[in-house]
């Protein structure tokens, strides 16, 4: 039989529970990618992390995240992840288990159930399994999305333990991009980003993705930004003086759908310091541009890049044409693929049920 399962467009394949947290049940959430179409990057903080001003935009590329809950089936609470790679994907291992983030994310999810809830159920085993379309450790989000697809399937299984306060806080403590996904759509992001603040969705914008089959890990990308910055007593940030500025011109070309003006208000920090980790990215943004984007960016910390095209029709062409001007080398190195970016995907995934 199948139910609605967690709050925003899951389903459930498994017996119908009477009370949260007794009978056993499998659920299936959808866990979209994300791009940033601004990302301003203040000073290293004291914990290590860095002050962001950013615009989050949710991306149709999903992976599928299946959580199988088995109450009373071990010792005590038991949790096992696992993933399947992507059809593009770098040569890295998938974590497994607790190092696998969405495992950590079941983990963290039932520790604060104990605490706040009065949860009197047996203790379960949670198994979760990825099928993974999003490449990974990519800048688009896919692991910190995983994890808000366990925490949406396991808030849905269990009768919504956690307010929504509670429930940031968790996803915060895993990871800075987490608490967006929990909102989806188009979102600012500030302080390490986990502070979130939903942006009425405007028109969505026709996009290329470029998936790379390479991976750079986030914080190399940030410690090479930091090396790049000027350092020094009085050495500013160049921009960081007025991104809330910038971005509300930005917010006001996607609110209007002119999207000449979204294409100059585009901006990622991060970028000089991906490209100097992987030069060649520099030639894939250029062929995108000359083969009909209006702008072409890295997403977050990179690889993945995209390009913001004037039509849908021009964005399946870029994606048809753009390999063959890649410089010899990069060619199989890029899947590029045309969307829509959908700002609310998961309020349009509800309604398919
Ligand atoms: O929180 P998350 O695990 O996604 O961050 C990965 C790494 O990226 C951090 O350990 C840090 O090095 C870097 N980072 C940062 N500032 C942010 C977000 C991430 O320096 N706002």
């Amino acid at each position: 039989m199948a139910g609605r399962g967690g709050a925003t467009g899951g389903y459930t394949d498994g017996h119908r529970h009477t009370r949260a947290g007794e009978s056993s049940a499998v659920l299936t959430e959808r866990a979209p990618a994300k791009v940033n179409l601004f990302l301003a990057v203040g000073s290293r903080r004291s914990d290590g992390y860095h002050d962001l001003l950013t615009l989050f935009e949710t991306v149709p590329l999903y992976d599928e995240v299946r959580v199988t809950i088995r109450p009373g089936a071990g010792p005590g609470w038991v949790f096992r992840a696992s993933a399947t790679a992507p059809s593009i994907a770098p040569r890295l291992t998938l974590p497994t288990g607790l190092d696998n983030l969405a495992g950590r994310a079941a983990e963290r999810f039932v520790a604060a159930m104990l605490e706040t809830a009065s949860f009197s159920g047996p203790p379960a085993t949670i198994e979760v399994s990825i099928t993974k379309r999003i490449p990974v450790a990519a800048g688009l989000g896919g692991g910190s999305s995983d994890a808000a697809a366990v925490f949406r399937a396991l808030q849905g299984y269990y009768g919504n333990p956690l307010g929504k306060e509670a429930l940031a806080g968790v996803a915060a403590g895993l990871g800075a991009d987490v608490a967006f996904f929990l909102h989806t759509g188009r979102a600012v992001g500030r302080s390490r980003g986990e502070k979130i603040e939903p942006v009425p969705a405007g028109p969505p914008l026709p996009l290329v993705l470029g998936l790379p089959a390479f991976a750079l890990r986030t914080p190399d990308v940030y410690r090479r930004l930091d090396l790049l910055r000027p350092t020094g007593p009085g050495a500013g940030l160049p921009g960081w003086e007025r991104p809330e500025r910038d971005l509300a011109v930005l917010l006001r070309s996607l609110s209007s759908g002119r999207l000449s003006g979204v294409a100059a208000q585009l901006r990622n920090d991060l970028q000089e310091a991906a490209l100097s980790l992987r030069p060649e990215l520099a030639e894939a943004l250029k062929a995108l541009r000359r083969s009909g984007c209006l702008a072409a960016l890295v997403s977050g910390s990179g690889p993945s890049i995209f390009g913001l095209a004037p039509t849908l029709e021009q964005a399946r062409e870029t994606a048809r044409v753009v390999s063959g001007r890649l410089p010899a080398g990069l060619g199989g190195e890029l899947e590029f693929v045309p969307l829509l970016s959908r700002p609310d995907p998961l309020a349009a995934l509800g309604e398919l049920h």
